[in-house]
Order: structure tokens, then sequence, then C-alpha cells
């Protein structure tokens, strides 16, 4: 357990990170500055997330001598939740060229307000390794629940969640569902307001990433 409350969750604090935050929160971004930053966090967010990842020792020849050194024991997969997940894959793969991405596309039924999984499209060997599942936003929680339970199916075990933002409620609603899930984020902000958003926030990734609002 943290100060922060949640046992399953890490807030990446570094400064490189909130400085990052502050421009995105900012309403004045420009939809190209947002889609830019946006990557770079997700990069620094990973590099962070990425800390204990599985490795295993090999050696290498340099061009002097044989030398002791360490690589990734399995291969890893990035899979953003479509659409705003999107956003944060290049800068990601910027870290890590040899990750595999699938997709997991969901919208939310608006009589049942179930998250409805309309598109997946994961890698074979995506269960023998981990994965990290992006997505900006983690407000009520039932996206990044939803897609986790199709991870889940398809064997997936080392779960890492990495959103920008989150509000309690889908912290919460998220470590109850799938306790196992990490979950990283750049800020835990106050609430959810009464449609839904998270307060106060950075407004609608999507739109603002995609230019689309
Ligand atoms: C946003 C966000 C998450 C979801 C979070 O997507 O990117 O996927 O909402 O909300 P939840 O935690 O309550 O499920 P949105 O529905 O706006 O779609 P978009 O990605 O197409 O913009």
């Amino acid at each position: 357990m943290t100060d922060h409350g949640h046992d399953n969750l890490t807030i990446l604090d570094h400064p490189l990170i909130q400085d990052k935050m502050a421009r995105l929160r900012d309403e004045s971004t420009s939809h190209e500055d947002f889609r830019r930053l946006i990557g770079q966090v997700a990069g620094l967010m990973t590099f962070q997330a990425s800390r204990d990842l599985p490795i295993v020792s090999s050696t290498v020849r340099t061009p002097l001598e044989e030398v002791e050194a360490t690589r990734l024991s399995a291969p890893v997969t990035l899979v953003p939740i479509l659409r705003a997940g999107l956003g944060m894959v290049e800068g990601i793969i910027a870290l890590m060229p040899e990750a595999n991405v699938g997709h997991i596309g969901l919208y939310r039924d608006e009589s049942t307000l179930e998250p409805v999984t309309y598109y997946c499209k994961l890698p074979a060997m995506i269960a023998e390794g981990p994965v990290f599942l992006v997505d900006p936003m983690l407000a009520t929680g039932g996206s990044a629940i939803a897609a986790t339970e199709v991870l889940q199916t398809h064997g997936c075990r080392d779960i890492r969640l990495i959103c920008l933002v989150a509000a309690p409620e889908g912290v919460r609603a998220m470590a109850e569902a799938h306790p196992g899930v990490r979950i990283f984020v750049a800020a835990l902000d106050r609430e959810l307001n009464d449609v839904g958003f998270i307060v106060p926030g950075l407004g609608d990734a999507g739109d603002r990433i995609f230019g689309t609002r």
C-alpha cells in the first residue's frame, strides 16, 4: 500500500513526465503538439514501467573481446485500446522497436453502458511475454477491464496498464476486477464528473490527438 491508497498503482512523477503533462492538460495546446507530447510521455512512462522486464544473461563479442551481456528474455507486446491508445504507440515503439503490437477496439453500448469489443487482432506469441496495455485515460475503468479480459482469454499473465491520467474510481474498479494488473499513471486526478469525464483531466484524449473535437 502506498500513500495514495492504491496498492497496485504507481504514479510516475518524473519531472520530464510532469512537465509534459502540464502542457497536455493545457487547453491551448494544439492537436499537433498534443499528439507529439502524448507520444513522448508514453515513451518515458514505458521506460519506467519496463524496469523489471524479464531478462536473460548471454555473451557478445565486442571488437575487442567477449563480454557478458543481458537481453530481454521474452517477446514484449504493446496493445493500444482504440482509438486514443494509438496516440501512445509511436513513442513506445521508438524505445522498443522489437515489440509486437496488438490492437483492441472497444465502444460503449449506449443502452447497457457495457464495453463491446469491435476489433481484436493480437500477435500469436502474446502469451509468452509481458504485455503493455495502453490508453491515455482510465475513467470508470470499463474499457481497461474489458481489454484485460480479452488479453487473459488469450493467455496473457504479465499485463501492465499504462494510462496518462486516471480517476480514483477507475483505479479501484480495475484493482477489484484484475488485482494482478499493475497500473502506471502520470497523474491520479480528483474524480469523475457527472458525464464520466476525469477532472481536472486533460479533456477527451482521442479528440485532442486526432483533431476531431
Ligand atoms: C476514452 C479513453 C478510454 C475510455 C476510458 O475513449 O481513451 O478508452 O474512454 O473510459 P472508461 O475508463 O470509462 O472506459 P473514448 O470512449 O473517448 O473513445 P476514443 O478512444 O475513440 O476517443
